[in-house]
Parts: C-alpha cells; structure tokens; sequence
C-alpha cells in the first residue's frame, strides 16, 4: 500500500529518495519519511502527510549523503502521526527500517523486547524489525537481517541501513513487494517500478524470501537459507511506467480519456480475424491443459471484482465453462473442490492485492491451473501464476480504476473466445465479436466528446447525499462499477444493485432526494429494466439513465438521459461505464475532493 525508495550510490540521495517517494504517492499514504547516513550519522527527517511537507523539513539538512531509504506509510498498526511514520529505528538510533506490510506477530515479539530492555517509541508494527535486528547485531548487518526476518509473522517489504556501516542497504521481501532497481555504479531498491522510472529501467524482481544487499560495488542476491540466487535483470519498456498527467487536472480524467487506446492495446496483435478468434501468447504454453477444464473461478477485489463479475456472464455466454466468480477476501473461506480440471483467474491490476495473492496461493496448494490478468508487469501475481495475460495499458495513477476496468472487460472477452472457439462458438459468432471488438475505440471516442454534456448533467446531480445504481445481467456489473466510482471520490453514498432486487429492500430509500442512476440498454432486460424505473418514478425518484438507444421508453420515464453508441450486449458494458466514470469524476470535482488521492483508499491494497 505504502512505498519505498532506497538509493546507494555516489549521487546526492535526497532529491533522489524524494523524487521517488513523489512517485509512489499515487499508492495512497498518510504521511513520509527517510534515512540517509552522512559520516556514521543516521539523519532521519518524517512528516505527517505529503511528501511536499517533508520536501520543505529537509531544507537544511546536510545533503551529502549517497545512500539512504525512504518511504510512504499507509497506517494499518497506530494513527498517521510523525512518530509512527518510517524509517523506524532501534534503540541507539543507528538501524533504520522502513516497511511494507503487516508483522502479524508483533505483540509477542515487542513483549520479549521490551523485557530484554529495549524501549518503544512508536505504535507501529514495523518498530520490533528495527529493535530485533539491534538484538541480533553482531557487526554483521546481513547477519542480523536474515536471523531477525526468521522470527517474523505476516508481510513485508523491507528496507534495512545500519548507520555505522557505510553503503549496504539490505531489502528483503515476503508477500508485500520490493524490487533491485541496477543502474551504473548505483542501485535502487523500490516497492514498484514507478518509483525508479527516472533512474534506471533494469529492475530484478524478487520473490518472496529473497534478499537483496546492496552497496556501491554491486548487490546479490540470497534467499533466506543464506544461498546466493542468480536472477534474471528484466528491461522495462519506457510505456510501463510512464507518469505524466499530459495537461489533463487529474490522472483520472487522464486515464478515462486514455481508454480508446487501452481498449485498443488490450486487443491489438491478440486478434486473427480470418479465424474468427483470439491468440493469447500468455496462455499458448498452457493451451492444452485450459482446454480440458471444466470450470473456471475468477478471483479478485474492488474493481477488478466487478470485471470478474462481468467476466461470469461473458464466459458462460460464449464458452460451456462452470463459472464461478468470487471476492479473493472470501474466496479462502470456502470450501470449493479445486483439481487440476479448475483455473482459477487472478484478476488485479496492481498484481500485489494481498488477499488476491492469497486466494491464488491457496487455489495453487490445491492443484488448480493459476491464471492471471495483471497490468503491473513482474509483480507477485503475475509470477505466481501459471500463466497469464498483460494488459498493457501503461500505469494507472488515479486511484480509482477506470481504463483498466475496460481493459480487464476486453481481455476476459478475449480469453472467453479463445476457449469458446473450441467449444460451440462458430466462426461467425467469432468474427461478429471481433468486429464489435475493434470498434469500441471508436465508439468510446464518441462518448468522451459528449464530456462537456455528462459534465453538465453532473452537476446538476452534485448536491444529493445518496445515490441508487441499477442493471440487469452484463450491466449489473456495471452498476456496481459505477456506484464504487461515486463514492470512492465523491464520500456519497451510492448503493449498486442489480434492478430486480430493488424491490426486496433498497426502494425503501426511494424519495425525491435520492436519485437512481439506471443502465437500461436496448437488450432482453430492457422492459423489465423499464418496470424497475416505473416503481422508482412512482415513489417520486429521479432517474439518470445511460441507453444506447434514443427510445421513448427509456427517455419518458427519466430525468436525464446519456445515450451511447450501440455494440454487442456482452461489450455493450465498456461502453456504459464510461459517462459513469466522468459523472463520478465530475461530481467529486464539483466538490473540491481530492480524485488522484482518495482520503482512506491505497492504489495497491497490500494488507488482507
Ligand atoms: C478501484 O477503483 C479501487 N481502488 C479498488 O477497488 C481496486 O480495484 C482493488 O483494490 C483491486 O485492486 P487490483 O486490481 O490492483 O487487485
Ligand atoms: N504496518 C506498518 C505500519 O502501520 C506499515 C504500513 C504500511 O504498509 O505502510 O506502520
């Protein structure tokens, strides 16, 4: 959730560790801090809050230091506050740490040193590292590192500096992520490869229980059996991690506006359309094991959750797959018989989402077939799985997901046709898909240049405190989508639905102050859709529409109408969701919140 950027090197590390830490704001955190040794001192600056306010403390600070670690926090053990901020550190201020995750067992372990007779200064979790690895410290800070990692419970990523030991950070990763950034002569360390795009586009990745030291020599490798690993050095093509708002206020209208193009990247080269079906190059060296599966469950979180959501209808619409989709945070309670007959579909766009990663370890300990579709290239997810799709569709900013949810839509429609053409798809049925396809982009141009009109429409909406979202079969999804849209930027309440369940409960909050937004395409559940908008109509309930169709049935009974262009019912949700994305965004606007940096909300959710 939070970051870490570490540098050692023969640069100043300040301005180093501060443009990395700016780069990692778009994760989510409460407040910032570092560590950067100069002649055997250990000078730690933190501030509660933006990196911009520990950017103006460290003026004054003796800027000739070359290495040093430093770090976002996102508080999960004590409140935001600038002593619970990282680096934390030991009792004679000399080993400084700072930490991604959650130590499970850190009651325990700040009891035992407590009574050996060290003091605490914060209420974090992170603090036993630091204190353990003072116990442990016998003039060999790896040492040290790896004896006091043996005794720790839950996640982490870790970032390790002893101040009398000049130029060796030692980073250590297990379930929270952490990479080796190599450049020359200098080596980084960081939670994601975005922090280092200034510095060096060769990046390591570790797996979990590897440990990386670094110096201004070299670094290596180990894992925690004190064994030297090779690893591979991956090169990252600039479009990875390319950050850059390009005139737009916010990254998230940034990236609403970038979905022509990730739409488009999702499919582009993963089409042969005199065959009426996809190629997926991540999938071809499992191609002969997902043919012989007969179900399919699909696991993920939040956004990527309601892909999935989707992903069900389109599957069960195009392939004869048993489809389950589940929340990865509920999926470990449930006892679903799992064989090498099952794959199991990790969807994230980070690829670090914790409780993903746990439903797929666990999918995995029971013999099924780990896929994933994962945009954050090299991370966890993507290396867990046995095989798997990228989207491609560059880094996603905005904390509230949007192009990679139409991405996400698109690769499971991709997916779907490639398993559905061995099964009853024809090649026409293919083909009309493939068309559908490549005109999206096209179609979602056309709605972007309507913003002007959704923008107006928006604020008409700003001033309600609460907000109904209904749809029926492939835009249930959608409604849900576009309700966590709403509340994750704007703090109003909004309720998604699926339309026929309105009736059971949720029209009881039905009154002239609480609005319904209702996706009510031109497809089978129009008329049903059209009843659930009368029983609203009737309790004195305005309604915002989003059709695809200028029929009276729909415009007669709403307030407000956005009509978009019409595809193929199983797409027609790429499309939808993309007004509710702006109306969502337009809103939380209108009312001065903050849309890149959600307050509570992380980018990449590393805890369970
Ligand atoms: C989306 O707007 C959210 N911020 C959140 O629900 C997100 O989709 C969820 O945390 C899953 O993340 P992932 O795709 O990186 O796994
Ligand atoms: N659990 C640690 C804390 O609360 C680290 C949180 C984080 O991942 O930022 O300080």
């Amino acid at each position: 959730m939070c970051g870490i950027i570490c540098y050692c090197g023969h640069k100043q590390a300040v301005p180093i560790l501060i443009e990395g830490l700016k780069r990692l704001e778009y994760r989510g955190y409460d407040s910032a801090g570092f560590s950067i040794v100069d002649k055997g001192k250990n000078k730690i600056v933190k501030a509660k809050g933006r990196v911009s306010r520990l950017e103006e403390k460290k003026i004054g600070l003796a800027m000739n230091s070359t290495f040093g670690i430093a770090h976002t926090r996102w508080a999960t053990h004590g409140k935001p506050s600038e002593i619970n901020a990282h680096p934390q550190t030991d009792c004679a201020n000399k080993i400084s740490v700072v930490h991604n995750g959650i130590i499970e067992n850190y009651l325990e372990l700040k009891k035992e040193l407590e009574e050996k007779g060290h003091r605490f200064k914060s209420e974090t979790d992170t603090e036993v590292i630091p204190h353990l690895i003072e116990e442990n410290f016998d003039g060999d800070l790896e040492v040290a590192v790896l004896k006091s990692v043996e005794r720790l419970r839950g996640t982490f990523g870790i970032a390790v500096l002893h101040a009398d030991i000049d130029h060796q950070i030692i980073i250590v990763k297990r379930g929270s992520p952490i990479i080796v950034g190599v450049g020359k002569n200098e080596y980084f360390a960081a939670s994601d490869s975005n922090a280092l795009a200034p510095f060096t586009n060769k990046m390591i990745y570790l797996s979990d229980d590897e440990m990386a030291v670094l110096n201004t020599s070299g670094y290596y490798i180990k894992n925690l059996k004190n064994e030297l690993l090779e690893k591979k050095i991956e090169v990252l093509d600039a479009s990875e991690y390319k950050i850059d708002k390009r005139g737009f206020e916010h990254y998230m209208l940034k990236e609403i506006f970038e979905q022509p193009e990730s739409v488009q990247n999702a499919y582009r080269g993963r089409l042969i359309e005199s065959e009426g079906v996809s190629k997926l190059g991540g999938l071809e060296p499992v191609i002969n094991r997902l043919k012989n599966i007969n179900k399919l469950i699909i696991v993920s979180c939040g956004t990527s959750y309601y892909a999935g959501l989707l992903g069900r209808y389109i599957f069960e619409n195009l392939t004869e797959l048993n489809i389950e989709t589940e929340l990865a945070s509920e999926f470990r309670y449930r006892r679903l018989k799992l064989d090498e007959n099952v794959a199991v579909l990790a969807i994230s766009q980070s690829g670090e989402t914790a409780d993903t990663l746990a439903a797929i370890k666990e999918a995995k300990r029971k013999g099924a077939l780990l896929l994933g579709i994962v945009n954050t290239v090299g991370t966890s997810i993507a290396q867990i799985t046995d095989a798997g799709v990228y989207n491609h569709a560059g880094p996603e900013i905005g904390v509230a997901s949007t192009k990679i949810y139409t991405s996400q839509l698109v690769i499971l429609t991709l997916m779907a046709l490639l398993i559905g053409r061995y099964q009853h798809i024809s090649f026409s049925e293919g083909s009309e898909i493939i068309n559908a396809l490549t005109g999206l982009p096209g179609q979602i141009r056309e709605i972007l240049s309507n913003a002007k009109d959704i923008k107006e429409i928006a604020l008409k909406y700003s001033k309600y405190r609460g907000f109904l979202y209904i749809g029926r079969l492939y835009n249930y999804p959608t409604a849900m989508e576009g309700a966590l849209k709403l509340k994750e930027i704007s703090y109003i309440h909004a309720e998604g639905y699926p339309a026929g369940e309105m009736k059971h409960g949720p029209i009881s909050l039905i009154d002239k102050n609480f609005p319904t937004v209702a996706i009510a395409p031109d497809d089978l559940t129009l008329d049903k859709m059209v009843s659930n908008m009368q029983e609203i109509k009737a309790r004195n309930g305005k309604i915002l529409s989003i059709t695809n169709s200028a029929t009276q049935k729909v415009l007669g009974i709403s307030d407000d109408t956005i009509i978009v262009p019409k595809t193929i019912p199983i797409l027609q949700p790429i499309l939808n969701i993309i007004p509710l994305q702006l109306f969502a965004y337009y809103i939380a606007n209108e009312r001065g919140c903050d849309i890149d940096k959600p307050r509570n909300l992380a980018k990449s959710v590393t805890v369970e």
